[in-house]
């Protein structure tokens, strides 16, 4: 992009103070200015100043769950039918690592932590050994497409080259890079990092089938006929990936989509849950919950919202092109961005002085023409690290993989 093009487009949307200090910078701070502006995701910027307009949700009412005892009594024949799935190369499984792992406290990519005791046991690691065992199962290997974001894509590409992608083919990985979101100060305007830098970050984890598509990967789903993308946290170890009980269910459904989901621990239990929104299957967050839905109650007496998602979807293709081009809503975190001042001077706050702008997962559940809720016993498959320490930490999954046996 040259600076006329970065002017016209940054003018376009009325950002062109990005280019205020362009003349102070060296030849290669201006290529890399330019670069940076042709690659971040401006798209999201009008959805920042309407946000104060932005829809409430729709009418929300309970959707029915495949529950435990169901899927027990078909799981023979599900598990056939996602082994054959599988075999037949349908399907593919897609990792969601662009995240900071802010939480956490990571520097890097989360899936290089090493939560072993006596032996090393990475993220990664967990994430791979779920995988091989269902390629066994299969007979085969299946394509395994990685997010990751500017910020972690070095170090993940060279961690898991170093450990030889812990024995999976490499000829079936593929890396792809999401998009990076300006990050806009109080008045609404992108702000600068530094003289030659826009503040970016991940544009959140609902962008991930556009950069699938960016990064040229249509050919491989298109020539290897495949039609399902597994799409999975990179936090989760004790998931499991391409599972074939999961698949079956969700092919036999005829929905265009299925979520994992566990029992909510209780009725306050900060996780979304999966509901019906203005009659189509929709993910509501548990801050958008009103005492009224927390006490509401099913046809047996249960909880009629208690099936919380744990971000492992199955999407079938088609559908999700038929949606790639349309808008999902932008989320907005309100945080502390490192920026520079009107002079140049950096600002380091520690109290919020900026928004990030996010897509999520989630809302791309809503999209699609159905969604079948799967339940997955919590204890057998869901062991989050998210934060330092207390609930969904290094420990509490270190004490979950023990309970299933794992050897740390
Ligand atoms: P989280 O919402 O837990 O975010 O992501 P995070 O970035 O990992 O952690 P915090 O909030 O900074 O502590 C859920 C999943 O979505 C991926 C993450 O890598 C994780 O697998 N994700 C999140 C992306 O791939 N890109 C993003 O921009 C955000």
């Amino acid at each position: 992009m040259t600076y006329e093009e970065a002017k016209t487009a940054l003018a376009a949307i009325g950002e062109e103070q990005l280019l205020s200090r362009f003349d102070t910078l060296s030849c290669d701070g201006q290529k890399a200015l330019l670069r940076q502006i042709e690659e971040t995701d401006f798209s999201c910027l009008p959805l920042f100043a309407a946000r104060g307009r932005a829809a409430g949700r729709g009418a929300i009412a309970p959707i029915p769950a495949m529950q435990l005892p169901e899927i027990e009594a078909h799981a023979e024949e599900f598990r056939e039918q996602g082994l054959s799935s599988l075999r037949s190369g349908a399907c593919a499984a897609v990792l969601l690592a662009g995240g900071m792992g802010t939480r956490l406290g990571c520097s890097g990519p989360k899936g290089v932590v090493d939560i072993g005791l006596t032996h090393p046991v990475y993220i990664f690691q967990r994430l791979f050994e779920s995988i091989a065992e269902n390629a066994q199962a299969a007979g085969r290997p299946f394509h395994f497409f990685i997010m990751t974001s500017e910020k972690n894509d070095e170090e993940t590409r060279g961690f898991l080259r170093k450990h030889r992608f812990f024995g999976y083919p490499e000829e079936y990985v593929h890396f792809f890079r999401q998009e990076m979101a300006p990050a806009v100060g109080e008045d609404g305007h992108v702000l600068l990092e530094a003289p030659g830098r826009i503040a970016t970050s991940p544009n959140g984890n609902g962008g991930w089938f556009v950069s699938l598509l960016k990064a040229g990967f249509d050919r491989i789903l298109q020539d290897e006929q495949i039609s399902w993308l597994n799409v999975f946290s990179v936090d989760n170890v004790l998931q499991k990936i391409c599972d074939p009980v999961f698949l079956g269910a969700v092919i036999s459904s005829g929905c265009a989509s299925g979520s994992k989901v566990i029992r909510k621990a209780n009725r306050d239990e900060r996780v979304g849950v999966m509901c019906l929104e203005d009659g189509k299957p929709s993910v509501i967050e548990y801050y958008e919950m009103s005492e009224e839905l927390l006490d509401a109650k099913d046809a047996q007496g249960d909880p009629a919202y208690n099936f919380g998602v744990i971000l492992n979807y199955l999407f079938r293709i088609p559908d999700l092109r038929k949606i790639a081009d349309s808008s999902l809503p932008v989320h907005f975190a309100h945080k502390a961005v490192p920026c520079i001042d009107g002079e140049g001077k950096p600002i380091r706050p520690e109290e919020p002085n900026g928004w990030k702008l996010e897509y999520f997962i989630l809302d791309m559940v809503k999209q699609l023409p159905g969604c079948l809720p799967f339940e997955v016993v919590r204890e057998k498959e869901f062991a989050p690290i998210k934060a330092k320490e207390g609930a969904d930490s290094i420990d509490t999954a270190r004490a979950l993989l023990v309970k299933n046996g794992y050897r740390l």
